[in-house]
């Protein structure tokens, strides 16, 4: 969390760094602020909230034109989202230097302790201060700029991205990260830096992802990266397929409504290439692992966090029935802090849009320490996740900036399925023909998508009615469990309202005691047409709950005869084959939360409290 840029070059730097962080403010919205070096010596403007306040400090308190700064945007975590705890953070005798930082150091105390014992004080509770003095007092000693920053990269415990700029050296940008996401973006006379691309993906399309305790000395018309050893490092360009626009509104309301309508889009994208017209998945990303590698392996554990881990939950129905592998989904925070499992034939699976989530990274870094190796599933190129897996399937949604996930869910969900047909394919267990018929299924769920986006009038207008609701339930059977809990998510995430889902099995034996006169149920029916179909079931416990008083409302395939009775809603997504319904489900559901929210007068982009890319334990 907490989005950083950094740009020099002849370019207004005040717009550069208001553009980034508008476009990584997405990572924490609790202040912004900015430094840059003019003629005039460095100035600093900061404030509490979000980027529009700094905006308004900016239009009254005018910055003058410079060719270098730093801007970051925030999510708190030593200190309240106040003005002095904003970010740029200065330091030295004649507060010369200005640093900006994500992350947590966890060896500020001590660090401090010696900064105070020398007799400096400090105009915030932030760690990140202390590493402002630290550097900017080893650099008043020796007069080396690059050295007093690598000197004090060391010092530090636990993760961070730093930016540092000094009004004695006004073409340098300075950067260091450990266990924190930082990306090159290489210009033609200018250089950029950004937690993530989007933050110079108008630019320029050509990044390089900074690698773990390594520096960078950045200048309008050179790049140096060193370790934190002093070394030299070489590094690798890659080219960013994102397209500027895809990370701006284009004329929709919120960032959420454009990338819920992108969703055909982003499912067409992830499934092209990898799947044939004749039904077979090709996965060139799974080459490090040969058939026998596949055949041998003996488990999957899929670890992820939030909406994330849901498109586990509903790939994992898939894997198992198409491979014959056990999948179990763990929460990456769960799996890290106990004793699973895992063999040399044990895939785990990371499942994650930013690649940045600090609790799915230390979960991989286990995994691959017990000897597992690790396959992520990841939306952002560059991501440390990506770097560090053994393979990566990347979906292919774009950059999701509204920070309640939506497209990079269902293209999660979509890359998820076809993991599960090329292990199907590879291991023979399931006839081929099974799997190619599935195989041609899913070409046509963009198509089904876009259906299901003409028809979201039903579930929106719902969900704007229901603006007063105190509490709303959501039940599921198979993989209508996850999308259950998906729909709570969102509505958690965007209303602020008590939400649960349910499996619909397990209502009678506990959350049925909730139900009572009038309390809404949201239910995802199964489909009718599957010979197993648990639809009877399901709508059994449809009737129990309106025999005390639910007020429901059913989302059900198109044509299903036996919901219409039983609900006082139906949303209809088209049919298609019951193991990939979720990905036509949740989205009606992705409607609902929106609308509700937008309808209470919520910001459904950037919810209280929460921040896309959670990069703290
Ligand atoms: C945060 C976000 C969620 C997201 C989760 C995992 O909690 O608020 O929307 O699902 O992180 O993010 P990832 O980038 O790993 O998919």
């Amino acid at each position: 969390m907490c989005g950083i840029v950094g740009y020099v070059g002849p370019k207004s730097t005040l717009d550069v760094l208001l553009g980034g962080l508008r476009r990584l403010e997405y990572r924490g919205y609790d202040s912004a602020g900015v430094s840059v070096i003019s003629a005039a010596g460095l100035e600093t403007r900061k404030k509490a909230g979000k980027l529009d306040n700094l905006v308004g400090e900016i239009d009254s308190h005018p910055l003058p034109a410079a060719h270098i700064g730093i801007g970051h945007t925030r999510w708190a975590t030593h200190g309240a989202p106040t003005d002095g705890n904003a970010h740029p953070h200065l330091g030295g005798s004649a507060l010369k230097l200005s640093l900006i930082h994500n992350g947590i150091i966890e060896n500020f105390a001590e660090l401090k302790a010696e900064l105070v014992a020398d007799g400096v004080s400090f105009s915030s509770e932030t760690d990140s201060e202390v590493a402002a003095h630290h550097i900017a007092r080893e650099y008043e000693k020796s007069g080396d700029l690059v050295a007093a920053f690598r000197f004090v990269m060391n010092r530090l415990h636990g993760a961070f991205t730093i930016l540092v700029i000094h009004e004695d050296q006004p073409d340098v940008v300075l950067a260091a990260r450990r266990n924190a996401p930082l990306v090159i973006g290489l210009g033609d006379g200018e250089n950029f830096l950004g937690s993530d691309v989007a933050a110079f993906v108008e630019y320029t399309k050509r990044a390089v992802s900074v690698g773990q305790d390594e520096i960078v000395v950045l200048k309008a018309d050179s790049v140096t990266v060193y370790g934190f050893d002093g070394q030299p490092v070489s590094f690798d360009e890659f080219s960013v397929d994102w397209d500027a626009s895809a990370a701006s509104k284009g004329g929709w309301s919120s960032f959420m409504a454009k990338e819920i309508a992108d969703q055909p889009q982003a499912v067409g994208d992830t499934l092209m290439g990898r799947l044939s017209a004749d039904g077979v998945v090709t996965l060139p990303e799974m080459s490090g692992l040969s058939a026998a590698d596949i055949k041998a392996l003996d488990r999957i554990i899929i670890v992820a966090c939030g909406t994330a881990s849901y498109a586990g939950d509903i790939a994992k129905y898939g894997i198992e029935k198409w491979s014959r592998i056990p999948v179990q989904v763990e929460l990456s925070h769960e799996f890290r802090y106990r004793s699973p499992i895992v063999t040399p034939n044990t895939l785990v699976v990371a499942i994650s849009q930013s690649g940045e989530t600090m609790d799915t990274l230390m979960a991989t870094r286990y995994a691959k320490e017990l000897g597992a190796k690790v396959l992520a599933i990841c939306n952002t190129q560059g991501a440390t996740l990506a770097r560090e897996s053994d393979a990566v399937i990347y979906t292919h949604a774009g950059p999701e900036v509204a920070v309640a996930s939506t497209k990079a869910l269902t293209a999660q969900i979509t890359a998820g399925y076809l993991l599960g047909l090329f292990l199907g394919q590879v291991r023979g267990v399931v006839p081929a023909s099974e799997l190619k018929a599935l195989g041609l299924d899913l070409l046509k769920m963009p198509a089904r998508v876009a259906e299901v986006l003409e028809g979201l009038d039903v579930a929106s207008d719902l969900g704007a009615a229901m603006a007063n609701a105190k509490s709303i339930l959501f039940l599921g059977r198979n993989v209508g469990f996850p999308v259950a809990m998906e729909g709570a998510l969102k509505l958690k995430e965007l209303a602020y309202i008590h939400a649960e889902g349910f499996a619909a099995g397990e209502l009678k034996h506990g959350p049925i005691a909730l139900i009572e006169e009038g309390q809404p149920v949201i239910v995802i029916v199964p489909s009718p047409r599957d010979a197993e179909s648990l639809q009877p079931k399901v709508i059994s416990n449809i009737q129990e709950i309106r025999a005390r008083g639910a007020k429901v409302i059913a989302i059900a395939e198109e044509g299903d005869p036996n919901v219409a009775d039983y609900a006082e809603h139906v949303i209809y997504v088209p049919q298609t084959e019951p193991m990939f319904a979720a990905i036509l489900t949740v989205i009606p559901l992705q409607a609902f939360a929106m609308a509700l929210s937008t309808a209470k007068g919520l910001d459904v982009d950037q919810p209280r409290n929460l921040a896309k890319s959670v990069t703290v334990e």
